[in-house]
């Protein structure tokens, strides 16, 4: 089974998604996010480009949430925050959902792919057990940040990387990006929340008051929830 591992949402080119199974990762923070819904009792999770568009297809029993620039955007329910992701806020809720580049991959993932999934650091063990159960060829997709490579994601897909490599054994064919990203994951490991509050995005996100989000988005394995995408919505799998 060929694990490919794509840098940035960018190269998630029809061809290389086609026929398989494309796990996304946007770790800091709109694919933790959107787990961390469907964990809490979301119905689904809609993603959708545009903050009209969101407006737009609001109907009952349903939460906008999303960010531009890392902030609530202006009328939405929610943020982008995994904190606000609460029980008694979004249980039985349909949650739509806008961000600047975690949505864009799994909507331009979608529609060649196999099956998408929703990948984190904290549903890593539970997303490559799925993932290496629908028996396919696997496209790890990291979301990166508007077109440049996010240490977040490289580090998230290496550590699903490392477990499927562990579960499929010697039927597991990484290429080169995944096997340097698990060398990098096993290099992180020990200092996971200081390394994440240290790169590029987490250091943006603890400028703006977020530190107490990227502590949450790297905890690994807190949870079972795997989101795949159910026509347009993403769903507990
Ligand atoms: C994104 O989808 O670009 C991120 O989730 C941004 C953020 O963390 O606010």
């Amino acid at each position: 089974m060929r694990l490919t591992v794509l840098g940035t949402l960018q190269e998630a080119l029809p061809a290389v998604c086609q026929e398989r199974t494309v796990i996304v990762l946007d770790v800091l923070r709109a694919t933790t996010n959107m787990v961390t819904a469907l964990e809490a009792g979301a119905l689904s999770v809609l993603p959708v480009r545009h903050p009209a568009e969101a407006i737009g297809r609001r109907r009952e029993g349903c939460l906008l949430a999303g960010e531009r620039e890392c902030v609530r955007i202006e009328g939405f329910d929610l943020g982008n925050s995994p904190l606000e992701f609460r029980e008694e806020t979004v249980a039985g809720k349909h949650i739509i959902m806008t961000t600047t580049n975690g949505t864009e991959a799994v909507r331009l993932t979608g529609p060649e792919a196999a099956a998408v999934l929703v990948g984190c650091l904290r549903n890593a063990t539970a997303c490559a057990e799925t993932a290496a159960g629908f028996g396919r060829d696997i496209v790890l997709v990291c979301a990166g940040t508007k077109g440049h490579y996010s240490f977040e994601d490289g580090i998230g897909a290496g550590l699903i990387a490392d477990r499927l490599v562990r579960l499929l054994g010697g039927e597991a064919e990484p290429d080169d990006l995944a096997v340097t990203l698990m060398e990098a994951w096993r290099q992180t490991a020990p200092r996971l929340t200081e390394r994440l509050l240290a790169c590029e995005n987490g250091r943006r996100l603890t400028r703006l008051g977020f530190a107490e989000d990227v502590r949450f988005c790297a905890t690994t394995d807190a949870t079972r929830v795997v989101p795949l995408l159910a026509g347009s919505e993403l769903i507990a799998w």
